[in-house]
């Protein structure tokens, strides 16, 4: 990986130029609009378990969206307090951030995008990821100590959002037709990231992106827009849709391993941030991802003869191809497609 500016900073003493490697010729010329119509699904958590209506909306959201916002989840408390010590955490000086920062060759810390070759394109945003489970894995050097709850906040955030991830998995199974505890068993004892995202304004926000269009290489994603300024949009239909920031909603979307094990019936959506001209703007997204143990192919209760339509490897061969490519749209899934 590559040393690269902190954005925050530069976006502080902005005399209006844009570094080059931060412009995106491309979205002036872009054939790819913006719909502001569509509205993506919301699923109510507590109707989820008692009604038929709301799992069948679920199943519905999961093949034709990928996207949906999860509403009554229940852990509206933990996201306040979680929103609370994020914000402050980007507040602190460039220094003492800085005292977190990314050791090379790693992927958790507080800096910017994993940079691949030196005329990669750059994001207009600064980010600290963390990896909370397994718990025994926690690389605490790294978890900020101011503000001073901080680290008991995510620890608490971490177990809540992994267990409404169990629980949506579990309706999600269902609703698939496979074995609900055989699922939930491979991301049990999963992996979750916890990445932390500040996008700066920007004088000039048309030119330049806040996260470039990817779809998510985890499992199931639950994210929140922390201080409701839109940024996050969706491909759909050939256009891109907004997400709306609800207070306290968690934007949930299935990622590339979901898609395979579902054998390509629920899908993973590319998505991109855009910046505001005048406001920052933050989230937070929990990725979810079975254990590695767990073989990454088609559920074998979805293939019926020759049916698959995606390879299977080891999770360990998996992450390899995710962690060396540079974002680009759904280029890993093109990999495991048949
Ligand atoms: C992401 O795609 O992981 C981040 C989305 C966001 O900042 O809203
Ligand atoms: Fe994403």
């Amino acid at each position: 990986s590559l040393p690269v500016a902190n954005v925050q900073a530069l976006a502080s003493n902005n005399s209006g130029d844009i570094p080059i490697r931060y412009l995106r010729p491309e979205l002036q010329s872009e054939e790819v609009l913006v719909d502001e119509s569509p509205h993506i699904p919301h699923i109510d958590m507590r109707k989820l378990m008692v009604d038929d209506d709301e799992m069948e909306k679920l199943h519905f959201a999961c093949k034709d969206w990928g996207f949906f916002q999860l509403i009554n989840h229940g852990v509206e408390e933990v996201i306040e307090k979680m929103k609370m010590d994020v914000q402050e955490f980007f507040k602190l000086p460039l220094e003492e951030k800085n005292a977190y920062a990314r050791p090379p060759n790693n992927i958790e810390g507080y800096g910017q995008a994993f940079v691949v070759s030196q005329d990669q394109k750059l994001d207009w945003g600064d980010r600290l990821f963390l990896l909370p489970l397994p718990a025994s894995l926690r690389n605490l050097r790294l978890w900020p100590e101011n503000p001073t709850s901080f680290r008991e906040t995510l620890d608490n955030y971490s177990s809540e959002l992994h267990r409404v991830s169990i629980k949506l998995l579990r309706s999600m199974a269902k609703n698939l037709g496979v074995n609900p505890d055989k699922l939930a068993s491979m991301f049990e004892d999963g992996t979750q990231g916890v990445r932390m995202n500040y996008y700066p304004p920007c004088l000039h926000a048309d030119k330049v992106m806040g996260l470039t269009p990817h779809s998510d290489a985890t499992g199931l994603t639950l994210l929140v827009q922390v201080n409701e300024v839109q940024g996050l949009q969706i491909k759909k239909n050939g256009k891109w849709v907004p997400i709306k920031p609800i207070p306290d909603a968690l934007v949930v979307n299935i990622g590339d391993i979901i898609e395979i094990m579902s054998n390509g019936e629920y899908k993973s959506i590319e998505h991109r941030v855009v910046v505001n001209p005048e406001k920052e703007r933050l989230s937070i997204a929990a990725f979810h991802s079975p254990d590695h143990r767990t073989m990454i192919g088609p559920l074998p209760d979805l293939i019926k003869e020759n049916s698959a339509n995606y390879k299977t490897t080891s999770h360990d061969d998996f992450i390899q191809i995710t962690v060396t490519r540079k974002l680009d749209g759904k280029s890993l899934l093109g990999q495991m497609k048949f």
